[in-house]
């Protein structure tokens, strides 16, 4: 008998811990401790044994009736609690939908530009932005003394080096690292020391492209700028060559695309001012001199290289008219480019 009650009292508590409701819990009381239970059962019987075994099993009998009981008592309150919890959930109330990261309009000109250059044949190339002076001025035929530099101020750091002003120093890594024929471009963050305004800062992004190899024209070059308007701008978008300088190409131009927004008939357009072209960037065929310092022979290669600022042509394709906010990291500005699912 002793045994039974130890074995009764251990289901119980299995029984009991294991119970997952109120109803549940009722009928495990009335199995373990109602009238009909084994434990009743084994109580009744205690009377009919021997006079010196009936304390021992008796005292048995009530540690097993109590340690059932505060069990029962001990899971009724933790169940009720858990359904006081519950009702304060109202499961009615519309469920809250998670609002979805967005890509910074920089990062998505930065893949919309590098799928259309990889569609035209392009390798995206990468370069460090702490530069030495040599990939960023002189090995673009921009020596010390020239007065290019000038329009190229920009962080110089205590030991050696600088920020690079411009994209262009891919040009000579890429060269310096394989041979002929090159096609790449690489995109990413320059710096200037400007005074930050509306359309000026010390940090923004531009695009670089880079083609070399045998008979490569300056038919090339409007061929590949225009299609890149094109595709950024829509089919209708034209494309306008001036003379311009750089040190690095020869000869040299500016590019504009045509104004998509008001075809140059509006004065008061934001993007053209009623010009009807947008000034974009610059570009030109490689310099010889170029070349030669990199080790690539002018006599049997030519190529044409380009750059362009990213900040405004995100503008103008994001109607955005502050450059700062770029990088300001303002979430109210880059929630408004995530769309919602
Ligand atoms: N690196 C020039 C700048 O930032 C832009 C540029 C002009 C890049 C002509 C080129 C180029 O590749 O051929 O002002």
């Amino acid at each position: 008998m002793l045994e039974d009650l130890q074995e009764l009292q251990k289901a119980a508590a299995e029984d009991i811990q294991h119970a997952e409701n109120l109803t549940v819990l009722e009928n495990l009381r009335v199995r373990y401790l109602g009238r009909k239970s084994q434990l009743r059962h084994i109580m009744g019987q205690i009377g009919h044994l021997p006079a010196d075994q009936r304390p021992q099993l008796g005292q048995a009998a009530g540690r097993a009736q109590s340690a059932i009981q505060n069990a029962l008592e001990a899971r009724q309150q933790s169940l009720q609690k858990t359904i006081e919890a519950d009702s304060q959930i109202d499961v009615t109330l519309p469920g809250r939908t998670p609002r979805r990261g967005a890509l910074h309009p920089l990062s998505k000109l930065i893949d919309e530009l590098s799928d259309v250059f990889r569609g035209m044949g392009f390798d995206l190339a990468d370069g460090p932005e702490v530069e030495d002076e040599y990939h960023n001025f002189d090995a673009l035929n921009t020596p010390a003394d020239h007065p290019a530099r000038d329009l190229h101020d920009t962080f110089y750091l205590r030991e050696t080096g600088l920020l690079r002003t411009h994209t262009s120093t891919v040009q000579i890594r890429v060269m310096e690292s394989q041979p002929p024929p090159v096609r790449i471009v690489s995109l990413g963050r320059c710096y200037r020391k400007e005074t930050v305004d509306a359309t000026h800062h010390f940090a923004f992004h531009q695009i670089e492209g880079l083609f070399v190899d045998r008979d490569v024209s300056f038919a090339d070059l409007k061929g590949t700028i225009e299609s890149m308007g094109k595709q950024l701008l829509g089919d209708d978008t034209r494309v306008r060559f001036r003379s311009h300088f750089f040190p690095f190409t020869e000869p040299s131009v500016e590019y504009d695309f045509s104004c998509s927004i008001c075809n140059g008939e509006d004065m008061r357009c934001s993007i053209c001012k009623g010009t009807g072209w947008i000034e974009i960037a610059g570009a030109g065929m490689v310099d010889p001199a170029v070349f030669t310092s990199i080790g690539y022979d002018p006599e049997q290669y030519s190529g044409f290289a380009f750059g362009m600022g990213l900040e405004r042509m995100a503008m103008i394709r994001y109607g955005i008219d502050d450059v700062r906010l770029f990088l300001d990291n303002d979430l109210r500005f880059t929630r408004q480019f995530s769309t919602r699912g």
